[in-house]
C-alpha cells in the first residue's frame, strides 16, 4: 500500500486508488432492496423500472442503506436493464423472476433493434443523481452498468437462464451476429456509465453477472473485447470495478479489460486472489449466506474476509454477491460496525 490517506477523505475512494485508506471501506451489492422494511414501503404500488424513472424515489432508496448501515458508498439505484428498456426494447422485470423480454433477439434483422443511447433517453438518471449529490455529502456515489454479456443473455434467451443455451448457441453458429449484438450493447453500457459519471457518480461498476458461464476462451474471444470497450468510455475519470459470479477460473482475463478493481465472489479466498492479481485492489467476498447465520460464525468469517483481504494492494469490504431478500438488516449493521472497529487506523 502506499502512503495513508487523511482520515476526512474517502476511505472507499483511497482504496479504489490502492492507497492505505483510514478504514477498511465497506458497502454492499444490493444494499438497497428487499431486506429492507423501508424499501418496501417506498417501492409499494409501483414497478421496478417506473421506480427506476422517478428521481425523487431513486434517491430516496440510494439513501435508506446509507443512513442506516453507514457504508462507505453508495450505489445508485437502477438496474441493468434500464439503459435497454430506454432505447426502446420491450423488457419488463418480473417480480421473483427478473427481466424479461417480449421478444427475444436470435437474428441478424434484431441487431437493428439496439440503437445507441442518447443522454436525453435517461433525464431520470442525471435528474435522481443531482438529487443525490445534495444528500450524499461526502459519501461517493457508485454508478454500474451490466457487461454486454450478461445484457446480451437476457436479451437472447428472453428471460433469466441456468445455461445460457441460447446464447452460447448464437455465439457459435452466428458470430457475427452475437458480435453484432455485443457491441452495441457495449456501446450503451458505456454511454450509460458515461451519463451517470458526468451527472456526479464518483466511481462504476460494470457487473458482468453471468460471465461465469463461459470458458476462458470463449470470455476471451465473445465477451472481454465488449466488456473492455465498455469500460474504455469512463477511463482515466472515476475508478472502475468488475465483477462477476463464479468467474474464479476467469479472475485473470476479467482484469484485462482495464478495470482497476477486481471484485471476487465468495468461492475464492481474497488471499488466493492476492496472489493471481498482483498489484490489483481487492472487492469482496463475504458469503451473502453468511447474514443469515449466528453472529458469532457471521463475526468470525467477516474477520476471515478483513484478514485475507490484507494480502491485496487494498480492499474493498463487500459481499460475494447480492444481499439475499430474507438478510436481517441488524445482521449487516453488525458487519460494517465490525470492519470499521477492526480497521480503523
Ligand atoms: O442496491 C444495489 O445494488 C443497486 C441496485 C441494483 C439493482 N439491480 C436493483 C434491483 C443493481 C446494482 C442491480 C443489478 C442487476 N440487476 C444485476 C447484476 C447484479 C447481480 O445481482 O448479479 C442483475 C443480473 C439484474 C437483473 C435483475 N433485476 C434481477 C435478476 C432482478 C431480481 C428479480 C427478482 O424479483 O428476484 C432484478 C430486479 C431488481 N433489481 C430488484 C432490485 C432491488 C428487485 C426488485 C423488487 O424489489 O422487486
Amino acid at each position: 500500500m502506499v502512503n495513508a490517506a487523511s482520515s476526512s477523505e474517502s476511505p472507499f475512494l483511497a482504496a479504489c486508488r490502492g492507497e492505505e485508506p483510514s478504514r477498511t471501506p465497506v458497502w454492499f451489492m444490493r444494499q438497497a432492496g428487499r431486506s429492507l422494511p423501508e424499501y418496501k414501503e417506498a417501492r409499494a404500488g409501483t414497478s421496478m423500472l417506473e421506480a427506476c424513472r422517478t428521481p425523487e424515489l431513486v434517491c430516496e432508496i440510494t439513501m435508506q442503506p446509507v443512513r442506516r448501515y453507514g457504508v462507505d458508498a453508495a450505489i445508485f439505484f437502477s438496474d441493468i436493464v434500464v439503459p435497454i428498456a430506454a432505447v426502446g426494447v420491450d423488457i419488463e422485470i418480473v417480480p421473483g423472476v427478473g427481466p424479461v423480454v417480449a421478444e427475444p433477439f436470435r437474428t441478424e434483422a434484431d441487431v437493428k433493434r439496439l440503437r445507441n443511447l442518447d443522454p436525453c433517453d435517461v433525464p431520470y438518471i442525471t435528474e435522481a443523481i443531482g438529487l443525490l449529490g445534495k444528500e450524499l455529502g461526502s459519501t461517493p456515489l457508485i454508478g454500474f452498468a451490466g457487461a454486454p454479456f450478461t445484457l446480451a443473455s437476457y436479451l437472447i434467451e428472453g428471460g433469466p437462464s441456468r445455461d445460457h443455451a441460447k446464447t452460447k448457441a448464437l455465439m457459435r453458429s452466428q458470430p457475427e451476429v452475437w458480435h453484432a449484438i455485443a457491441s452495441r450493447l457495449a456501446a450503451i453500457c458505456g454511454e450509460f456509465l458515461r451519463v451517470q459519471v458526468e451527472a456526479g457518480a464518483k466511481a462504476v461498476q460494470l457487473f458482468d453477472s453471468w460471465a461465469g458461464a463461459l470458458s476462458e476462451a470463449d470470455y476471451r474471444k465473445f465477451a472481454l473485447p465488449h466488456s473492455t470497450a465498455a469500460l474504455a468510455g469512463v477511463a482515466q475519470s472515476v475508478p472502475r470495478i468488475h465483477f462477476g459470479v463464479g468467474t474464479g477460473h476467469l479472475l485473470e482475463a476479467m482484469s484485462e479489460t482495464g478495470a482497476e478493481i477486481s471484485g471476487v465472489d465468495f468461492r475464492i479466498p481474497l488471499d488466493q486472489a492476492a496472489k493471481r492479481l498482483p498489484g490489483k485492489v481487492l472487492q469482496g467476498n463475504l458469503d451473502p449466506a453468511a447474514i443469515l447465520s449466528d453472529e458469532a460464525p457471521l463475526l468470525a468469517e467477516t474477520d476471515a474476509v478483513v484478514a485475507a483481504g490484507k494480502a491485496a494492494k487494498a480492499h474493498i469490504f463487500n459481499l460475494g454477491h447480492g444481499v439475499l431478500p430474507d438478510s436481517d438488516p441488524e445482521k449487516l449493521k453488525l458487519v460494517v460496525d465490525r470492519v470499521h472497529e477492526t480497521t480503523t487506523r
